[in-house]
Protein backbone atom coordinates (compact mmCIF):
# COMPACT_ATOMS: atom_id res chain seq x y z
CA UNK A 1 0.00 0.00 0.00
CA UNK A 2 1.63 3.77 -0.91
CA UNK A 3 0.14 7.05 0.18
CA UNK A 4 -1.19 9.34 -2.09
CA UNK A 5 1.52 11.98 -1.88
CA UNK A 6 4.72 12.99 -1.20
CA UNK A 7 5.21 15.72 1.52
CA UNK A 8 7.99 17.36 2.47
CA UNK A 9 9.52 15.56 5.21
CA UNK A 10 8.84 12.02 4.33
CA UNK A 11 9.34 9.79 0.82
CA UNK A 12 5.98 8.23 1.44
CA UNK A 13 5.81 6.39 -1.37
CA UNK A 14 8.93 4.22 -0.05
CA UNK A 15 7.22 3.81 2.55
CA UNK A 16 4.56 1.22 4.12
CA UNK A 17 1.75 3.01 4.95
CA UNK A 18 -0.20 0.08 6.58
CA UNK A 19 0.63 1.98 10.16
CA UNK A 20 -0.53 5.60 9.52
CA UNK A 21 -2.59 6.70 13.14
CA UNK A 22 -4.18 9.71 13.11
CA UNK A 23 -4.52 11.21 16.15
CA UNK A 24 -6.58 14.13 16.64
CA UNK A 25 -5.80 16.49 19.42
CA UNK A 26 -2.34 14.50 18.89
CA UNK A 27 -0.19 18.25 20.32
CA UNK A 28 -2.27 17.76 23.76
CA UNK A 29 -1.18 16.26 26.90
CA UNK A 30 -1.93 12.90 26.34
CA UNK A 31 -1.74 13.20 22.26
CA UNK A 32 1.48 14.05 22.52
CA UNK A 33 2.84 11.74 24.58
CA UNK A 34 0.80 9.04 22.94
CA UNK A 35 2.31 10.26 19.33
CA UNK A 36 6.03 9.43 21.10
CA UNK A 37 4.77 6.38 22.22
CA UNK A 38 3.09 5.29 18.74
CA UNK A 39 6.07 5.88 16.82
CA UNK A 40 8.69 3.99 19.43
CA UNK A 41 6.07 0.81 18.68
CA UNK A 42 6.51 1.41 14.81
CA UNK A 43 3.52 3.31 13.96
CA UNK A 44 3.77 6.61 11.98
CA UNK A 45 1.36 9.13 13.70
CA UNK A 46 -0.77 11.94 11.57
CA UNK A 47 -1.67 14.48 13.92
CA UNK A 48 -4.72 16.72 13.51
CA UNK A 49 -4.77 19.61 15.89
CA UNK A 50 -5.32 23.10 15.60
CA UNK A 51 -3.34 24.64 18.17
CA UNK A 52 -6.60 25.98 20.34
CA UNK A 53 -5.44 24.13 23.74
CA UNK A 54 -1.79 23.32 22.94
CA UNK A 55 1.23 25.00 21.15
CA UNK A 56 3.48 23.72 18.36
CA UNK A 57 6.96 23.73 20.84
CA UNK A 58 5.08 20.12 21.56
CA UNK A 59 5.85 18.70 18.40
CA UNK A 60 9.13 19.52 18.29
CA UNK A 61 9.37 18.04 21.73
CA UNK A 62 8.06 14.69 20.41
CA UNK A 63 10.60 15.47 17.12
CA UNK A 64 13.28 15.91 19.50
CA UNK A 65 12.65 12.70 21.59
CA UNK A 66 12.06 10.31 18.35
CA UNK A 67 14.66 12.09 15.78
CA UNK A 68 11.31 11.65 13.52
CA UNK A 69 9.75 14.04 11.58
CA UNK A 70 5.82 14.44 12.27
CA UNK A 71 3.18 14.66 9.68
CA UNK A 72 0.50 17.57 11.06
CA UNK A 73 -1.97 18.99 9.69
CA UNK A 74 -3.71 21.82 11.70
CA UNK A 75 -7.50 21.10 11.32
CA UNK A 76 -10.83 21.60 13.57
CA UNK A 77 -11.91 18.20 13.79
CA UNK A 78 -15.40 20.04 13.65
CA UNK A 79 -14.67 21.06 10.28
CA UNK A 80 -16.26 18.04 7.91
CA UNK A 81 -14.91 19.21 4.87
CA UNK A 82 -10.95 20.09 5.85
CA UNK A 83 -10.60 16.95 8.40
CA UNK A 84 -12.55 14.77 5.35
CA UNK A 85 -8.94 16.01 3.50
CA UNK A 86 -6.74 14.20 5.66
CA UNK A 87 -8.47 11.00 5.26
CA UNK A 88 -7.91 10.82 1.38
CA UNK A 89 -4.73 12.28 1.90
CA UNK A 90 -3.61 9.12 4.21
CA UNK A 91 -5.00 5.85 4.49
CA UNK A 92 -5.39 5.34 8.37
CA UNK A 93 -5.75 1.36 9.68
CA UNK A 94 -6.51 3.10 12.95
CA UNK A 95 -7.44 6.58 14.73
CA UNK A 96 -6.89 7.80 18.75
CA UNK A 97 -9.68 10.96 19.08
CA UNK A 98 -8.34 12.83 21.74
CA UNK A 99 -9.17 16.61 20.38
CA UNK A 100 -12.12 18.26 22.49
CA UNK A 101 -12.45 20.02 25.71
CA UNK A 102 -12.11 19.27 29.40
CA UNK A 103 -12.64 21.86 31.90
CA UNK A 104 -15.04 20.79 34.18
CA UNK A 105 -16.16 23.90 35.78
CA UNK A 106 -15.97 25.76 32.39
CA UNK A 107 -18.01 23.23 30.84
CA UNK A 108 -20.58 24.36 33.37
CA UNK A 109 -20.36 27.92 32.20
CA UNK A 110 -19.82 27.37 28.68
CA UNK A 111 -22.19 24.00 28.12
CA UNK A 112 -23.19 25.10 24.09
CA UNK A 113 -18.77 25.21 23.54
CA UNK A 114 -18.89 21.78 24.59
CA UNK A 115 -21.70 19.61 23.57
CA UNK A 116 -20.47 21.61 20.31
CA UNK A 117 -16.81 20.87 19.99
CA UNK A 118 -16.77 17.46 22.03
CA UNK A 119 -19.95 15.60 20.15
CA UNK A 120 -19.38 17.62 16.79
CA UNK A 121 -16.21 16.62 16.64
CA UNK A 122 -17.03 13.22 17.38
CA UNK A 123 -19.34 12.64 14.96
CA UNK A 124 -17.37 14.09 11.87
CA UNK A 125 -14.53 11.44 12.86
CA UNK A 126 -16.95 8.63 13.17
CA UNK A 127 -18.84 9.54 9.72
CA UNK A 128 -15.30 9.94 8.20
CA UNK A 129 -13.63 6.30 9.90
CA UNK A 130 -16.93 4.29 8.52
CA UNK A 131 -16.92 6.43 5.16
CA UNK A 132 -13.12 5.66 5.00
CA UNK A 133 -13.23 2.27 6.37
CA UNK A 134 -10.92 2.75 9.28
CA UNK A 135 -11.56 -0.24 11.10
CA UNK A 136 -9.74 0.51 14.59
CA UNK A 137 -11.14 3.35 16.53
CA UNK A 138 -9.73 4.78 20.23
CA UNK A 139 -12.21 7.49 21.72
CA UNK A 140 -10.64 9.31 24.96
CA UNK A 141 -13.12 8.64 27.81
CA UNK A 142 -13.21 9.63 31.42
CA UNK A 143 -13.47 8.19 35.01
CA UNK A 144 -16.09 11.04 35.10
CA UNK A 145 -18.76 8.36 33.52
CA UNK A 146 -19.19 7.11 37.15
CA UNK A 147 -19.69 9.99 38.48
CA UNK A 148 -20.10 9.39 42.31
CA UNK A 149 -19.24 5.48 42.65
CA UNK A 150 -22.44 4.09 44.94
CA UNK A 151 -21.68 2.09 48.31
CA UNK A 152 -17.58 1.60 46.58
CA UNK A 153 -14.82 3.34 45.73
CA UNK A 154 -13.09 1.00 43.34
CA UNK A 155 -15.08 0.83 39.91
CA UNK A 156 -14.68 -1.68 37.39
CA UNK A 157 -16.32 -1.31 33.88
CA UNK A 158 -19.71 -2.19 34.80
CA UNK A 159 -20.19 -0.22 37.69
CA UNK A 160 -23.27 2.10 37.23
CA UNK A 161 -22.89 5.00 34.87
CA UNK A 162 -24.17 7.54 37.28
CA UNK A 163 -25.81 10.96 35.85
CA UNK A 164 -22.94 13.16 34.77
CA UNK A 165 -22.17 15.93 37.25
CA UNK A 166 -21.11 18.37 34.25
CA UNK A 167 -21.64 19.22 31.15
CA UNK A 168 -18.05 17.84 30.00
CA UNK A 169 -18.77 14.74 31.86
CA UNK A 170 -22.38 14.51 29.80
CA UNK A 171 -19.91 14.66 26.74
CA UNK A 172 -18.02 11.78 27.32
CA UNK A 173 -21.07 9.23 28.66
CA UNK A 174 -23.08 11.03 24.94
CA UNK A 175 -19.86 10.20 23.45
CA UNK A 176 -20.01 6.62 24.62
CA UNK A 177 -23.89 6.68 23.81
CA UNK A 178 -23.24 7.77 20.68
CA UNK A 179 -20.49 4.56 19.84
CA UNK A 180 -22.65 2.14 21.34
CA UNK A 181 -25.18 3.04 18.95
CA UNK A 182 -22.98 2.88 15.80
CA UNK A 183 -21.34 -0.15 16.87
CA UNK A 184 -25.29 -1.49 17.28
CA UNK A 185 -25.78 -0.71 14.26
CA UNK A 186 -23.78 -3.15 12.61
CA UNK A 187 -21.23 -0.82 11.13
CA UNK A 188 -17.83 -2.31 10.45
CA UNK A 189 -15.84 -1.09 12.92
CA UNK A 190 -13.81 -1.71 16.45
CA UNK A 191 -14.09 0.27 19.08
CA UNK A 192 -12.33 1.24 22.43
CA UNK A 193 -13.40 3.53 24.92
CA UNK A 194 -10.56 4.09 27.31
CA UNK A 195 -11.63 5.65 30.39
CA UNK A 196 -8.85 7.34 31.89
CA UNK A 197 -8.61 8.34 35.50
CA UNK A 198 -6.46 11.24 36.40
CA UNK A 199 -3.19 11.38 33.61
CA UNK A 200 -0.43 13.29 35.25
CA UNK A 201 3.49 13.62 34.74
CA UNK A 202 5.23 14.36 31.88
CA UNK A 203 7.99 12.61 29.88
CA UNK A 204 10.67 12.14 31.22
CA UNK A 205 12.97 14.10 28.90
CA UNK A 206 10.83 17.22 30.22
CA UNK A 207 10.88 17.99 26.41
CA UNK A 208 6.77 17.38 26.32
CA UNK A 209 4.42 17.98 29.41
CA UNK A 210 0.84 19.45 30.05
CA UNK A 211 0.57 23.22 29.37
CA UNK A 212 -2.56 24.56 30.98
CA UNK A 213 -4.20 27.82 29.80
CA UNK A 214 -4.48 30.05 32.03
CA UNK A 215 -4.89 28.96 36.04
CA UNK A 216 -4.51 25.44 36.39
CA UNK A 217 -7.74 23.33 37.71
CA UNK A 218 -6.32 19.71 37.85
CA UNK A 219 -4.22 19.40 41.36
CA UNK A 220 -0.46 18.55 39.92
CA UNK A 221 -0.10 21.90 37.96
CA UNK A 222 -1.40 24.06 40.43
CA UNK A 223 0.92 22.02 42.71
CA UNK A 224 4.14 22.80 40.47
CA UNK A 225 2.92 26.55 39.53
CA UNK A 226 2.94 27.06 42.83
CA UNK A 227 6.31 26.09 43.56
CA UNK A 228 7.92 27.49 40.95
CA UNK A 229 6.02 30.83 42.32
CA UNK A 230 3.56 30.96 39.47
CA UNK A 231 0.97 30.86 41.42
CA UNK A 232 1.26 32.20 45.31
CA UNK A 233 -0.29 29.20 47.27
CA UNK A 234 -2.61 25.90 46.09
CA UNK A 235 -5.94 26.02 48.30
CA UNK A 236 -6.85 21.85 48.91
CA UNK A 237 -10.68 22.01 48.39
CA UNK A 238 -11.81 20.07 51.63
CA UNK A 239 -10.43 18.31 54.64
CA UNK A 240 -13.63 17.21 56.19
CA UNK A 241 -14.34 14.58 53.78
CA UNK A 242 -14.53 10.78 55.01
CA UNK A 243 -11.10 8.95 53.73
CA UNK A 244 -7.90 8.78 54.75
CA UNK A 245 -6.65 11.71 55.78
CA UNK A 246 -10.18 14.03 55.12
CA UNK A 247 -8.83 15.26 51.26
CA UNK A 248 -10.82 13.95 48.27
CA UNK A 249 -8.64 10.46 46.71
CA UNK A 250 -8.10 10.04 43.12
CA UNK A 251 -5.90 7.27 40.81
CA UNK A 252 -3.11 9.25 39.42
CA UNK A 253 -1.95 7.87 36.44
CA UNK A 254 1.41 8.83 34.76
CA UNK A 255 0.99 10.06 31.09
CA UNK A 256 3.35 7.67 29.75
CA UNK A 257 1.49 4.77 30.94
CA UNK A 258 -1.86 6.16 29.53
CA UNK A 259 -0.09 6.61 26.43
CA UNK A 260 1.14 2.83 26.38
CA UNK A 261 -2.81 2.12 26.56
CA UNK A 262 -3.21 3.71 23.24
CA UNK A 263 -0.69 1.70 21.92
CA UNK A 264 -1.89 -1.92 23.45
CA UNK A 265 -5.65 -0.78 22.57
CA UNK A 266 -4.43 0.29 18.67
CA UNK A 267 -2.47 -3.32 18.40
CA UNK A 268 -5.39 -5.34 20.48
CA UNK A 269 -8.00 -3.87 17.95
CA UNK A 270 -5.96 -4.99 14.96
CA UNK A 271 -6.15 -8.51 16.43
CA UNK A 272 -10.34 -8.22 16.26
CA UNK A 273 -11.73 -9.38 13.50
CA UNK A 274 -15.50 -8.80 14.14
CA UNK A 275 -17.11 -5.10 15.00
CA UNK A 276 -17.31 -4.84 18.86
CA UNK A 277 -17.09 -1.74 21.55
CA UNK A 278 -15.11 -2.41 24.84
CA UNK A 279 -15.22 0.03 27.87
CA UNK A 280 -11.71 -0.07 29.52
CA UNK A 281 -10.60 1.52 32.55
CA UNK A 282 -7.13 3.26 32.37
CA UNK A 283 -5.87 4.17 35.64
CA UNK A 284 -3.47 2.12 38.35
CA UNK A 285 -5.70 0.54 40.55
CA UNK A 286 -4.47 2.91 43.38
CA UNK A 287 -6.22 5.82 45.35
CA UNK A 288 -3.80 9.08 46.31
CA UNK A 289 -4.92 11.69 48.58
CA UNK A 290 -4.66 15.15 48.22
CA UNK A 291 -2.21 15.93 51.14
CA UNK A 292 0.01 12.18 49.90
CA UNK A 293 0.22 14.43 46.52
CA UNK A 294 1.59 17.38 48.41
CA UNK A 295 3.65 15.78 50.75
CA UNK A 296 4.85 13.56 48.15
CA UNK A 297 5.60 16.53 46.11
CA UNK A 298 7.81 18.21 49.17
CA UNK A 299 9.42 14.97 49.11
CA UNK A 300 10.68 14.02 45.79
CA UNK A 301 11.71 18.23 44.88
CA UNK A 302 12.97 18.95 48.51
CA UNK A 303 10.73 22.11 48.31
CA UNK A 304 8.13 23.38 50.74
CA UNK A 305 4.95 23.92 49.41
CA UNK A 306 2.51 26.94 50.56
CA UNK A 307 -0.78 25.62 50.60
CA UNK A 308 -4.26 25.84 53.03
CA UNK A 309 -7.22 24.20 53.24
CA UNK A 310 -10.01 25.81 51.79
CA UNK A 311 -13.50 24.77 50.93
CA UNK A 312 -14.89 21.59 49.14
CA UNK A 313 -15.04 22.10 45.28
CA UNK A 314 -18.79 21.90 43.93
CA UNK A 315 -19.07 18.73 42.47
CA UNK A 316 -16.14 16.95 43.24
CA UNK A 317 -15.92 12.76 43.44
CA UNK A 318 -14.93 12.17 47.44
CA UNK A 319 -13.11 8.76 46.01
CA UNK A 320 -12.68 7.14 43.32
CA UNK A 321 -10.12 4.47 41.63
CA UNK A 322 -10.01 2.05 38.90
CA UNK A 323 -10.36 -1.51 39.32
CA UNK A 324 -7.59 -2.54 36.59
CA UNK A 325 -8.18 -6.42 35.70
CA UNK A 326 -9.93 -5.63 32.68
CA UNK A 327 -7.14 -3.81 30.98
CA UNK A 328 -4.45 -6.43 32.51
CA UNK A 329 -6.80 -9.28 30.71
CA UNK A 330 -8.03 -7.77 27.48
CA UNK A 331 -4.85 -5.12 26.80
CA UNK A 332 -2.24 -7.10 28.11
CA UNK A 333 -1.59 -3.56 29.38
CA UNK A 334 -0.65 -2.36 33.16
CA UNK A 335 0.20 1.19 34.69
CA UNK A 336 4.35 0.88 35.67
CA UNK A 337 5.27 3.81 36.84
CA UNK A 338 4.23 5.09 40.37
CA UNK A 339 3.18 8.12 41.24
CA UNK A 340 6.59 10.00 42.56
CA UNK A 341 7.75 9.29 39.16
CA UNK A 342 4.63 11.06 38.35
CA UNK A 343 5.38 14.58 40.42
CA UNK A 344 8.78 13.98 39.81
CA UNK A 345 8.80 14.49 36.10
CA UNK A 346 5.60 16.81 36.29
CA UNK A 347 8.13 18.85 38.39
CA UNK A 348 11.39 18.44 35.89
CA UNK A 349 8.61 19.57 33.10
CA UNK A 350 7.87 22.79 35.02
CA UNK A 351 11.31 24.28 35.84
CA UNK A 352 12.04 22.95 32.00
CA UNK A 353 9.49 24.79 31.22
CA UNK A 354 10.04 28.37 32.77
CA UNK A 355 13.08 28.03 30.73
CA UNK A 356 11.38 27.93 27.30
C1 LIG B 1 -11.69 15.98 36.66
C2 LIG B 1 -12.68 14.98 36.11
C3 LIG B 1 -12.00 14.08 35.12
C4 LIG B 1 -11.39 14.91 34.03
C5 LIG B 1 -10.40 15.87 34.62
C6 LIG B 1 -9.89 16.73 33.49
C7 LIG B 1 -14.48 14.31 37.56
C8 LIG B 1 -14.88 13.45 38.70
N1 LIG B 1 -13.21 14.19 37.19
O1 LIG B 1 -10.79 15.27 37.45
O2 LIG B 1 -12.94 13.22 34.54
O3 LIG B 1 -10.76 14.09 33.09
O4 LIG B 1 -11.06 16.67 35.62
O5 LIG B 1 -9.51 17.96 33.86
O6 LIG B 1 -15.24 15.05 37.00
N2 LIG B 1 -7.61 19.85 43.97
C9 LIG B 1 -7.27 20.69 45.01
N3 LIG B 1 -6.73 21.90 44.71
C10 LIG B 1 -6.53 22.32 43.42
C11 LIG B 1 -6.87 21.46 42.36
C12 LIG B 1 -7.42 20.23 42.68
O7 LIG B 1 -7.45 20.35 46.17
O8 LIG B 1 -6.05 23.46 43.22
C13 LIG B 1 -8.17 18.53 44.28
C14 LIG B 1 -9.58 18.32 43.76
O9 LIG B 1 -10.53 18.79 44.68
C15 LIG B 1 -9.60 16.82 43.59
C16 LIG B 1 -8.17 16.45 43.24
O10 LIG B 1 -7.38 17.56 43.62
O11 LIG B 1 -9.93 16.21 44.80
C17 LIG B 1 -7.98 16.20 41.75
O12 LIG B 1 -8.54 17.28 41.03
P1 LIG B 1 -8.31 17.49 39.48
O13 LIG B 1 -6.87 17.39 39.16
O14 LIG B 1 -9.03 18.73 39.08
O15 LIG B 1 -8.99 16.22 38.82
P2 LIG B 1 -10.47 15.61 38.97
O16 LIG B 1 -11.43 16.63 39.46
O17 LIG B 1 -10.34 14.35 39.70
Amino acid sequence: MTARFKSNSFNFEAMDTSKYILVTGGAGFIGSHTVVELIENGYIPVIVDDFRNSEESSVKGIEKITGTSISVRNTDVCDFSKLEKVFREFNFTGIIHFAAYKAVGESVQKPLNYYQNNLVGLLNVLQLATKYKVKNLVFSSSCTVYGEPKNTKVVTEESAIQPANSPYGNTKQIGEEIINDLVASGADIKILNLRYFNPVGAHSSALIGELPIGKPNNLIPAVTQTAIGKLEKITIFGNDYDTIDGTCVRDYIHVVDVANAHVSGIKWLEQQENSLVENINIGTGKGTSVLEIIHTFEEVSGEKLNWEFGPRREGDVVEIFADVSKSKRILNWEAKKTVKESVKDAWNWEKKELKH
